[in-house]
């Protein structure tokens, strides 16, 4: 499959936009200062804070998962049996699904954060997938 080029340049904070490659829905996310934050604390929450078990690119092997901290891209499917979870925006606090914001996999429950690092307790073995990519400037960002 060849490269998707994206504009994230009007993607509102909080917001998800889905792309697709190849036959793959891949989602951007649009992440505030206090959901960044946030993400600092879950480690002791989670089956793989740093992403050190799998094969990932580099700049996503940290709490970040990212090359840009603002935009999360991640494959949207879940890597149980490859459900799409529902994204959970920030939620001030609120706990939704037992996750202050993140993913929830409709399919047998499995919880992700705002960097889709998956939660301790449920049947995701793995964090999100995140594709390889590049940004060409501030506004575009060619994934694959
Ligand atoms: Fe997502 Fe099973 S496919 S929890």
């Amino acid at each position: 499959g060849a490269p998707v080029e994206v504009n994230i340049s009007k993607v509102e904070p909080g917001q998800l936009i889905r792309v697709e490659w190849r036959g793959k829905p891949v989602w951007v996310v649009r992440r505030t200062e206090e959901i960044l934050k946030n993400l600092a604390t879950l480690d002791d929450q989670l089956r793989d804070p740093a992403s050190a078990e799998e094969q990932q690119p580099a700049y996503a092997q940290n709490a970040v998962r990212s090359i840009n901290p603002e935009y999360f891209i991640a494959v949207g499917l879940c890597t149980h049996l490859g459900c799409s979870p529902t994204y959970l925006p920030d939620t001030f606090g609120e706990q939704v699904e037992g996750v202050p914001s993140g993913f929830f996999c409709p399919c047998h429950g499995s919880k992700f954060d705002m960097a889709g690092r998956v939660f301790q307790g449920v049947p995701a073995p793995l964090n999100l997938v995140v594709p390889p990519h590049q940004y060409i400037d501030d506004g575009n960002v060619i994934i694959g």
